[in-house]
């Protein structure tokens, strides 16, 4: 995401970012894992994707994996897509339909859509099995303006809807049931470590000089306000004489009223950043998520779903065909410029950032990370065996633990 030039550097803050040690080393990973991934809300999908009884979406993290699941009833709930018997994956698919119940491919149980178990394969073969206790481990579940979010442990964040609280509004203006996913949605493996990839997203610096299109779009009119209890919000407004490259031209030309926005949304991109690691987006005519799905300290799953309006209109298709355009080549443009970042983590040679006054969104989110991970604002790297415990003592000795 990408903040109005200042007309003077101020002095009063810290520009030096996360030290390069946190970006590869295992035992910090762990803790990040621990603390800050499996203990926050992750943004499965939208319901539409889960739209008829039987229909799931499967979502791994770490050593987790989840299943969300449309029961017979009209329920979305979420479990631990993991078999009671011997635990292997109930689902395999990213996305999927079962037809009348979930039957584990290794030996066959079989658990009914609120997550009970239908049957064992060769019951008498076993005790008898309460139907509660044998069933999948549900997951906390939260269905927000449409969008499904899980956790797999209890966290610090409070409801999903407090989170989002501050820009429920503007955000309703976008999200709803009434989204369809479009075919715009990606995937990439990127050997990156994940806070590489919010730091090149979580600023707008460079904007002017890597993405072009952007640039081009709403450079001159771009805006952050940094992360805040865990949510921020980026916009940009379009040039009022943008148009040097095709894709840009013709998506401004097509631009016509949005009647449903506000004047000051009108000709705007948004983007709100979720911590740790998820980002909500929207322009007129479409809606997205992506996210960072720490792999290992070196590998970054980097995914995206993009969503649009189920009744739209000719221009309004021709719109979101070219703003998805702009996105993907920008996308690709932020691939390169992680990979750039992340490999000087590894280097003798890197001295650390030195962050410019447009850069705060890297600040900010680096600060949300410190508070639960205070061990990350120790310059030297501890050894692996010492870091959780030495986290544990900093967090106890009144380190921010929010
Ligand atoms: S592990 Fe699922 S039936 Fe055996
Ligand atoms: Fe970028």
């Amino acid at each position: 995401m990408h903040a109005k030039p200042e007309t003077a550097a101020t002095t009063d803050w810290d520009r030096r970012g996360l030290p390069a040690w946190t970006y590869r080393n295992r035992a910090f990973f762990d803790l990040e894992m621990a603390e800050l991934m499996l203990n926050h809300w992750q943004l499965v999908g939208h319901v539409s994707d889960i739209a008829d009884a039987g229909d799931y979406l499967t979502f791994d993290m770490g050593n987790e994996r989840a299943l969300v699941l449309r029961g017979k009833d009209g329920e979305v709930r979420a479990f631990s897509n993991m078999c009671r018997h011997r635990g292997s994956r109930v689902v395999t698919e990213d996305s999927g339909h079962c037809r009348h119940a979930l039957v584990c491919p290794f030996h066959g149980w079989v658990y009914n859509f609120d997550g009970t178990l239908r049957n064992a394969a060769q019951p008498t073969s076993f005790p008898p099995l309460d139907k509660v206790e044998f069933g999948l481990s549900p997951l906390e579940c939260e269905i927000w303006n449409g969008l499904v979010f899980i956790r797999f442990r209890p966290g610090p964040q409070p409801s999903l809807a407090d989170v989002m609280a501050p820009f429920a509004a503007e955000i309703g203006l976008y999200a709803g049931e009434d989204l369809v996913c479009s075919t715009g949605s990606w995937s990439n493996l990127s050997p990156v470590n994940w806070k590489s990839v919010r730091d090149v997203d979580n600023e707008g610096y460079h904007v002017a000089m890597a993405h072009p299109a952007l640039q081009d779009l709403y450079g001159s009119n771009y805006h952050d306000e940094p992360m805040n209890r865990g949510i921020s919000r980026s916009v940009g407004i379009y040039n009022a004489h943008g148009g040097r490259r095709w894709s840009v031209r013709h998506y401004l030309r097509l631009q016509q009223e949005k009647p449903h926005l506000p004047d000051t949304l009108r000709k705007a991109w948004l983007y709100w950043g979720l911590f740790p690691n998820t980002v909500i987006a929207a322009t007129p005519e479409s809606f997205q998520f992506y996210q960072d799905i720490p792999v290992s300290p070196g590998k970054t799953l980097v995914r995206s779903r993009v969503y649009h309006r189920r009744v739209e209109d000719r221009q309004t298709r021709l719109s979101r065909y070219l703003a998805y355009r702009i996105d993907r080549d920008t996308a690709a443009e932020d691939v390169q410029l992680t990979i750039w970042s992340d490999e000087s983590m590894k280097s003798s040679a890197f001295k650390g950032f030195f962050l410019s006054d447009l850069e705060k969104g890297v600040r900010a989110h680096h600060d949300h990370i410190r508070a639960r991970l205070p061990v990350a604002t120790l310059e030297a790297e501890p050894a692996a065996a010492d870091l959780a415990s030495l986290n544990a003592a900093m967090l106890g000795k009144g380190g921010p633990g929010a």
